[in-house]
């Protein structure tokens, strides 16, 4: 019989931390419910302590979601631990996670603490969290560089103090596999209580081993793996839950290990947070690229029409890849939208739906072909707010020799009482540039663009292009993205989604590094 991995989820926490990849508390329920869909064990929502804006997304999220744990992160010092647990008492199965770094570069030159201190302090925090919560894992920061002797001296001493999870994290993804082996089977064979809590991986990407530096540690004897969706996180980042869970399920002939996890919902989880992100995997990412399926060669397309399996490992549908791409047209009904949308992974009904299909109509017009990736473009759940403010119209004029100019026509506000308003700009660096100060002129507000990208969601010459648009506003950076066959008009729209966020505000700061970890 497999044994079954538990699958820690830290999108939203060491995820969340990487730069490009802040999600406001709209978002981060939204992804928290389709990675409880997905089945993952425990679902890391945040660190209490780093902000308000941390806490309450904890707290929101602790109280939205069913049937998994929900961890909150803490470093092992009294107001971390009892932040934490102020945030996950609503959760249905709670768990507080506590860290404190264990190598010598941490020990000597970050926390200017010695062996004894440390471990003092690790006895001291996990106790509290038991206080708080029967579920605690402690986390040795920078275990791949710390001492053998010294990690399964703090491991046994928080053991003993309580922790039911111990994480054994390569903070700064320096090892490899026969490394991060060895420290896990030191830790079995050298620990005397080490029955009586599971041992985790924790790898950061740094020289692209993440993954295989996890699946080392289960081999092991390791019992959870810590990972993001995307692989998204610090740096490089962290191990990429669909590469992870793939390999265990394909290749469990070798590890006799699978997790709960409902594969299908891998790709569509994983373009729900590219969408969210503004942050697209590459073409040719394992398992959830769009090319991890693709077949070039005529050789392997051969081999494929013959036998599948003579050129796939995996089934593309296995992983959420839906069969046929052409699916919708003009004559299309409703009733047909609404079965497409819930195959990829985007169910929608009611008011929401009408909406939908509305917009799906009038892209029918303009498009020939509606593609899968045209449907889900078209799904933005959020509706507008009485602050949110959307593209009427725009007009703009661009000449050789001459400066652009253009004119906006926005509405502001939800649904029957709404305003519109019209401006004008003259000038700037070009047409969208113009466009973007016409906007800044409607709502009042300065932005500066930081990143902007436009890219197609699907091919051929009527293809919707995808503007996501990274702008500082006030010192705070906000995220816009906009769809449409007009790149002009997504561009426009994207940068409007950012005003709307800087609107609401509480974005992160735009230089400086948010999270203490
Ligand atoms: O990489 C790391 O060490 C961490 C810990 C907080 C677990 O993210
Ligand atoms: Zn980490």
């Amino acid at each position: 019989m497999s044994r079954q991995i538990t699958i820690f989820d830290t999108t939203l926490r060491d995820g969340e931390q990487s730069p490009g990849c802040s999600m406001n508390l709209a978002e981060k329920l939204e992804m928290a419910q389709a990675l409880t869909d997905l089945r993952v064990d425990v679902i890391e929502a945040g660190f209490p302590i780093a902000s308000p804006g941390d806490f309450e997304s904890v707290k929101a999220i602790a109280e939205l979601v069913k049937g998994v744990q929900v961890a909150g992160l803490a470093r092992c010092n009294d107001k971390d631990i009892d932040r934490a647990g102020e945030a996950l008492k609503g959760a249905e199965a709670p768990r507080i996670h506590v860290f404190l770094a264990t190598s010598a570069i941490h020990r000597e030159f970050k926390l200017k603490m010695d062996k004894e201190e440390i471990l003092r302090r690790a006895v001291e925090g996990v106790k509290r969290a038991r206080n708080l919560c029967d579920n605690v894992e402690f986390s040795p920061e920078d275990a791949a560089r710390t001492e053998l002797d010294f990690l399964c001296e703090v491991v046994e001493a928080a053991i003993k103090a309580g922790a039911t999870t111990v994480n054994i994290p390569d903070t700064v993804g320096y090892a490899t596999p026969a490394h991060m082996y060895n420290h896990i089977k030191t830790l079995v064979d050298r620990v005397p209580n080490i029955d009586k809590a599971v041992i985790s991986m924790h790898c950061h990407d740094d020289l692209g081993m993440a993954v295989a530096n996890s699946l080392a540690g289960i081999e092991a004897g390791a019992g959870q793996i810590e990972c993001t969706m995307n692989g998204i996180g610090e740096r490089a980042g962290n191990c990429a839950l669909e590469e992870v869970v793939m390999a265990l399920r394909t290749r469990n002939d070798f590890y006799n290990a699978d997790t709960r996890i409902d594969a299908t919902r891998l790709v569509p989880t994983s373009r729900l947070l590219s969408g969210i992100t503004g942050m697209e995997a590459p073409r040719n990412k394992a398992i959830i690229g769009r090319n991890a399926f693709a077949h070039e060669s005529g050789i392997h397309q051969d081999g494929m029409l013959k036998e599948p399996t003579t050129y796939e490992i995996m089934r593309p549908e296995d992983v959420g890849f839906t069969k046929t791409d052409l699916v919708l047209g003009k004559h299309s009904g409703r009733a047909a939208l609404a079965d497409r949308l819930k195959a990829l992974g985007h169910p929608v009904q009611g008011e929401t739906l009408v909406k939908v299909f509305d917009a799906f109509k009038r892209l029918a017009d303009k498009k020939k072909e509606v593609y899968d990736a045209d449907l889900i473009a078209l799904v933005d759940k959020r509706s507008p707010t009485e602050r949110d403010w959307s593209l009427v119209s725009y007009e703009v004029k661009t000449h050789t020799d001459d400066p652009p100019s253009a004119t906006v026509t926005l509405r502001r506000g939800a649904e029957g009482k709404t305003e519109e308003q019209t401006d004008t700009f003259f000038g700037g660096d070009g047409p969208l540039d113009a466009l973007f100060r016409a906007v800044e002129k409607v709502t009042g507000l300065q932005m500066e663009v930081r990143d902007y990208r436009v890219h197609s969601v699907t091919k051929g010459k009527d293809a919707q292009g995808e503007a996501n648009i990274e702008a500082v506003c006030d010192g705070r950076l906000y995220r816009g993205r906009g769809v449409s066959t007009d790149t002009v008009e997504a561009s426009t729209k994207a940068f409007i989604a950012a005003a709307n966020g800087a609107l609401a505000g509480g974005g992160p700061p735009a230089d400086v590094r948010r999270n203490a970890v």
